[in-house]
């Protein structure tokens, strides 16, 4: 092989890949790997890896960009903002979602945020739907033919009123995710439950942000997560519940892979260093920057999570980014005031922070092996929406999306975050590594310098979920 068939060699690098880890020289041309190998031919450009541990770029398959809300509140980070702080956090795919508003058609949603990506992201995306709206055209015609056309995952919620389903109506999409191989995302809390606490809490004078919490405690979550395990298995298909904030969910995920069924799950940064202490121990409106559902739980949750991480109880780890500035009146202050916590817009930021603060607080605080980070980080989000083996693996083939990392201290200071968003719930937590360079498709769009490349983040139209089973003819 002549050097001008690489376009860039990275050299020297420690690879780990989900199940191996290996010492290889990286060629890459046309934005793809090409050969993995030692000693290879210089490429036209070469970066030196150094013997530095390099992963498979991260594929956040949860966060929320610019997702049309209802006035006053505005998220503060579009497909610019948020791919670039996705990419200096070392995140080389995202997958925010198309949301239906009651009343809109699906396909018009999905349309409209197209537009809203357009030009602007700097790394490859994709969309997952959101359906709020079952109606039968949404469940004749457009979810099938969206899913056919490689939106092969969508989110149906349990709560919040303008987004949930009932059981019925659950059980009507997850008979389409069953027909046409889709991945089913599951928000389980359960409505009426908040609700009628939420009711008490306001006649208590109880409104300040910390009894977020205590509208949502952990059986709200438990009841739904069972719920969710049961109208999949009525309807006899995979689903997959997000953002497992502790032990009584934990539990039920576990109850139902000992009896065989399909049950995913992804947890999220918030339930492994957030609790609800930090909604607030007093009525401090401080609170409401870490106002999200469900809620961050105990420091025995959080153990639980980890567990959880270390034994392949989730299948995927995802920012959820939801980003909302504090001090704005689109953000945490609807029209710049303090309001009661029901009207607080929900969601945290933590797009750029959620690779490094796994790498180590999992990583190199011996809680994960580097092959379960990947796992989590990339390549299973990768098989759970049908991007592998183009995304989430170091292998020949695969798109060159790569981190290499550089392990030294730092501290996390929202000062030195990329997205819009005035705070980080994670401001003045200690981290042992931090990507030193990003590749995207081969290009360096991270090296202690954002390099921006707006517009040239792809639109990827994904395949089938591999992580769904295969059935027999019969069976379908
Ligand atoms: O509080 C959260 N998680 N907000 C984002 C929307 C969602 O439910 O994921
Ligand atoms: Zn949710
Ligand atoms: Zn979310």
């Amino acid at each position: 092989m002549s050097s001008s068939e690489f376009d860039l060699v990275v050299r020297n690098a420690r690879v780990a890949t989900a199940s191996d880890i290996f010492d290889a020289d990286i060629g890459i041309r046309g934005g793809r790997i090409v050969q993995l190998g030692l000693g290879l031919p210089a490429g036209k450009r070469e970066i030196d890896a150094a013997g530095r541990t390099v992963t498979p770029g991260g594929v956040d398959a949860h966060c929320h960009l610019d997702q049309p809300m209802e006035a006053p509140a505005k998220m503060a980070d579009d497909f610019d903002s948020g791919t670039r702080a996705a990419a200096c956090g070392g995140t080389t795919t995202v997958i925010p979602f198309a949301a239906q508003h009651k009343g809109q058609s699906l396909r018009a949603a999905v349309e409209d945020y197209h537009r809203r990506a357009e030009g602007k992201a700097h790394i490859d995306h994709a969309f997952h739907l959101i359906v709020s709206d079952p109606t039968p055209e949404v469940l004749t015609n457009e979810l099938p033919a969206l899913i056919q056309e490689g939106y092969t995952s969508f989110k149906i919620y349990m709560t919040y009123d303008d987004m949930k389903l009932d059981d019925g109506q659950i059980l009507d999409v997850l008979e389409i995710a069953r027909k046409h191989d889709a991945m089913a995302m599951i928000h389980a809390e359960n409505a009426d439950c908040i609700e009628w606490l939420t009711k008490r809490l306001e006649a208590a004078g109880r409104t300040a942000p910390r009894y977020h919490a205590h509208s949502r405690p952990m059986l709200v979550e438990r009841e739904a997560t069972h719920r969710a395990i049961a109208l999949g298995e009525l309807v006899d298909t995979p689903i997959l519940i997000v953002h497992v904030s502790g032990r009584e969910a934990v539990e039920q995920i576990r109850w139902a892979r000992a009896h065989g069924l399909h049950v995913f799950a992804e947890t999220c940064p918030q339930y492994l260093f957030l609790t609800a202490e930090d909604l607030g121990i007093d009525d401090s409106y401080h609170g409401a920057k870490c106002v999200c559902s469900p809620p961050p739980r105990n420091r025995e949750n959080q153990e639980v999570i980890w567990n959880g991480l270390a034994d392949g109880l989730f299948t995927v780890f995802s920012s959820d980014h939801a980003p909302f500035n504090f001090d704005a009146p689109e953000g945490k202050k609807p029209n710049g005031e303090e309001v009661a916590f029901k009207h607080i817009p929900n969601g945290i930021p933590g797009l750029e922070t959620r690779m490094p603060l796994l790498y180590t607080h999992g990583v190199l605080q011996g809680r994960l092996t580097l092959n379960r980070f990947v796992e989590l980080t990339a390549t299973n989000p990768a098989k759970t929406y049908g991007l592998h083996p183009r995304k989430g693996t170091i292998a020949v083939g695969a798109d060159a999306d790569i981190v290499i990392w550089d392990e030294k201290p730092c501290t996390i200071r929202n000062a030195d975050l990329h997205h819009a968003v005035d705070y980080t719930p994670y401001e003045g937590i200690e981290l042992q590594a931090w990507p030193a360079l990003t590749l995207s498709r081969g290009e360096v769009v991270w090296d202690g310098e954002f390099h921006p490349r707006p517009g040239q983040g792809e639109y990827l139209r994904r395949g089938r979920p591999s992580l769904l089973p295969i059935r027999s003819k019969e069976s379908t």
